[in-house]
């Protein structure tokens, strides 16, 4: 039995279906809406529609799953310009979870125009064609992404979506996220579904200044970051719009839950400590810091059920 057996599809409340993980003990996409979560929390963040005004776009799209972030990239992309050259990169540990969307016909449901695409890409690792080249990397993706910097890869948009911290604590480490960042081209944008605290300090600690992406069914915000620097332009004069001030604010809330205990990052020096170790790191760190209990920040901003984790 080929093993993307093991991954029976799930109905989400837009129609599109996603799988379980046994190993993580959690969904791969949020139960309101598979689809609609790759568009509002990382297409629309990145702004891919404007940038695929350029002759070509580059994406690196971590934790490549079923290949949803890719594709709702690709049809962004093309829809706005058919000519936009695409390099992708993919970064993905277990091979059969492209191989079981496909055998699933998921994009069926998406009346999807670039099936063949992903079908290649997830049965091959790569794919060649006139206006687009991609490639999946398959392995730890704190290897994987060592070997995207050394080949000087700098992505105009980066997907950020592993499964949650607590599951999955070495892919949200400053460390990793350093690595991450090196990736982001000068007026690049990065986006992930998660609004945790440890996370968000973690993207600032690698370099990055954030920003709140809007509520798209879940009831948290999501998080779009951009590299720290000041000086920078957008790439397209006359706009000549520092990127940062693109970037839509946090709420005072959200800026206090970063001086509470919550905050304090996964660390992982050298990239390879277990789940478990990196999490117990952490525990250590928030038991000897000074910092407010996030349980009195929530406290203090409890009508605001929005920001609950
Ligand atoms: C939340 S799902 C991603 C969903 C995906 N972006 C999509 O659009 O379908 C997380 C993915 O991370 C992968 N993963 C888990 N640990 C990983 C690691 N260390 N390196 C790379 N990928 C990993 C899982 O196999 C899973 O496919």
């Amino acid at each position: 039995m080929p093993e993307f057996d093991n991954f029976v599809p799930q109905p989400t409340a837009d129609g599109s279906f996603t799988f379980f993980s046994q190993e993580f003990s959690e969904s791969f996409h949020s139960h309101f809406g598979a689809k609609q979560e790759s568009y509002f929390k990382f297409v629309e963040p990145t702004q891919l529609a404007q940038a695929a005004l350029k002759p070509f776009v580059r994406l690196l799209d971590i934790c490549y799953g079923l290949g949803y972030n890719t594709a709702a990239a690709l049809q962004t992309i093309w829809a706005v310009n058919p000519s936009c050259h695409v390099e992708l990169i993919g970064l993905e540990l277990n091979p059969a979870v492209p191989q079981a969307a496909i055998a699933n016909s998921l994009f069926d449901h998406w009346n999807y125009e670039y099936t063949a695409i992903l079908t290649q890409l997830a049965f091959e690792q790569q794919v060649q064609t006139e206006r687009l080249e991609a490639k999946l990397l398959i392995g730890d993706a704190r290897v994987s992404i060592q070997a995207v910097n050394q080949s000087g890869f700098l992505a105009d948009a980066i997907f950020l979506d592993p499964f949650s911290p607590p599951q999955c604590p070495h892919l949200w480490t400053v460390e990793f996220l350093q690595q991450v960042s090196v990736c982001l081209q000068e007026n690049g944008l990065l986006a992930t579904y998660s609004c945790a605290a440890a996370v968000r300090t973690a993207l600032i600690l690698a370099g990055l200044r954030i920003g709140s992406t809007p509520p798209v069914g879940r009831r948290s915000p999501g998080t779009v970051a951009a590299p720290n620097q000041d000086t920078k332009f957008s790439a397209s004069p006359p706009l000549l719009i520092p990127v940062s001030t693109l970037l839509p604010p946090l709420s005072p809330a959200e800026q206090e839950h970063l001086l509470t205990r919550a905050a304090i990052p996964y660390r992982d020096p050298q990239l390879h400590d277990s789940p478990d170790v990196i999490i117990m790191r952490r525990q250590q760190e928030q038991q000897a810091c000074l910092l407010e209990p996030t349980s009195r920040w929530r406290k203090r901003w409890l009508f605001n059920t929005q920001l609950r984790q």
